[in-house]
């Protein structure tokens, strides 16, 4: 069987990593995850992936002397790991231009809240909780999206609510949030595995299991 190549970017602890490693482990994902790619030395993403003799990359802007060397560098291992798609799970930085021109639309992220409500700059992390929390919203969610030059804007690949629940704190909610998003990201990542992802101007169509074609 062909295993999809997926680079991981991720800068903080890395849970959703861990879930897609995990489904990969249970045969539940046909993917091999080739590269780790992170802005911090130390995330808990990086250190995984050494715990697991996955290629690890810490790579940074502020390590090159131009914009321009730090984006063919990170290219270039892209490519040397024989990337096929990039997920990004709780990666901060701004994916730059060349990066999204190479591999759109073979690049997902995953947001925890249902976009386009609660998405977009400084939309991260417990601040989305906190706002969705504060709005007096009812219901949350995961959102699996494809990813271009803005920020949480590219059309959803999977979706999936979460209720919010009389009393939650943003921390209540970003936990049953997280435990979802543990689901649904290997679920999403299935799907390019399969084929069955298909763009159609601003939306994804997902081909029903066996009707897919090759790419
Ligand atoms: C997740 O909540 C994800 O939705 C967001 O960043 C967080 C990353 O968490 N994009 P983890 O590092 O995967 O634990």
């Amino acid at each position: 069987m062909c295993l999809l190549r997926v680079a991981a970017f991720a800068s903080g602890r890395g849970s959703n990593l861990k879930a897609i490693l995990a489904a990969i482990d249970r045969k539940e994902l046909a993917c091999k995850v080739v590269l780790v790619v992170s802005d911090l030395e130390n995330s808990g993403a990086l250190n995984l992936a050494r715990e697991r003799n996955i290629p690890a990359l810490h790579i940074n802007h502020k390590q090159f002397d131009t914009n321009d060397a730090y984006e063919r560098a990170l290219l270039q291992a892209l490519s040397d790991a024989g990337t096929e798609l990039i997920a990004l799970a709780g990666y901060l930085k701004k994916i730059s231009l060349k990066v999204i021109q190479a591999y759109r639309p073979r690049i997902v992220n995953i947001h925890p809240a249902l976009l386009p409500a609660f998405g977009g700059k400084g939309m991260y992390g417990m601040n989305v909780h906190r706002a969705v929390v504060d709005y007096g919203c009812k219901i949350s969610g995961v959102t699996v999206h494809l990813v271009d030059e803005e920020y949480d804007s590219g059309p959803p690949v999977l979706q999936r609510s979460v209720p919010v629940k009389e009393g939650d704190r943003p921390e209540d909610l970003a936990r049953r949030v997280l435990e979802q998003e543990h689901i649904v990201y290997p679920q999403a990542l299935q799907l390019f595995a399969e084929k069955r992802v298909e763009v159609k101007g601003r939306r994804v169509v997902i081909k029903p299991a066996g009707e897919e074609t090759e790419k």
